[in-house]
């Protein structure tokens, strides 16, 4: 079941982003860098100014999803931050892009103001790319040199952006 986030899931999205971070080239963070702090960071985030959903199944939480706004004015049209995680063992079953329906279904319906979504995958990430792209993001630029893989090797970053369908 995809829910939206709750205050209570922080233990668990800490177990979650833990394990997901041991995955080398996946989300940007080592295991060490995922802390209480970034936890309730982007929860906090997400709960005042942006969206978060997980899924759940039998109590146990298997994936998230996140992004905020930034709290400027003229970018009050924009999501960013957008991260997601899967569990190692729900992986390849359909829960990402379950979760990225659920948090496209919410903007669409229920966030008129809302007209860009955003993320950044690294360019070794093809299995997200392939994912991104499927769903309606459209690889807008490459920072070039951005972020260093498992290898200690520097790669690129894939900007991705996804722009409301007109009317
Ligand atoms: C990337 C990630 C979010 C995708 O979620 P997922 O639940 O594994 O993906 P899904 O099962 O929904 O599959 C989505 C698509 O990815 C592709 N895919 C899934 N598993 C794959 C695999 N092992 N190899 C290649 N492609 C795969 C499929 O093409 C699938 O498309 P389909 O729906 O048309 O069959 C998840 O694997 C993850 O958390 N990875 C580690 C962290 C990470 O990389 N985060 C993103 C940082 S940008």
């Amino acid at each position: 079941m995809i829910r939206k986030a709750e205050a209570k899931d922080h233990a668990q999205l800490l177990a979650l982003y833990k394990a997901v971070a041991r995955i080398p080239d996946g989300i940007a963070r080592t295991p060490d860098e995922v802390t209480d702090d970034y936890i309730s960071g982007f929860m906090r985030k997400a709960a005042a100014d942006g969206i978060e959903f997980v899924y759940e199944e039998e109590g146990t939480i298997g994936g998230e999803i996140h992004a905020s706004r930034v709290g400027v004015a003229a970018l009050s049209h924009l999501l960013t931050d957008l991260t997601i995680a899967v569990a190692p063992a729900c992986q390849g079953k359909g829960v990402g892009r379950a979760l990225f329906g659920a948090l496209l279904a919410e903007v669409s319906e229920r966030m008129p103001h809302i007209t860009r979504v955003e993320l950044f995958a690294r360019e070794s990430n093809v299995k997200a790319r392939a994912l991104y792209a499927s769903l309606g993001f459209v690889e807008e630029g490459r920072l070039r040199g951005r972020v260093r893989n498992a290898r200690g090797e520097i790669e690129d970053d894939a900007l991705m952006g996804w722009i409301r369908p007109g009317p």
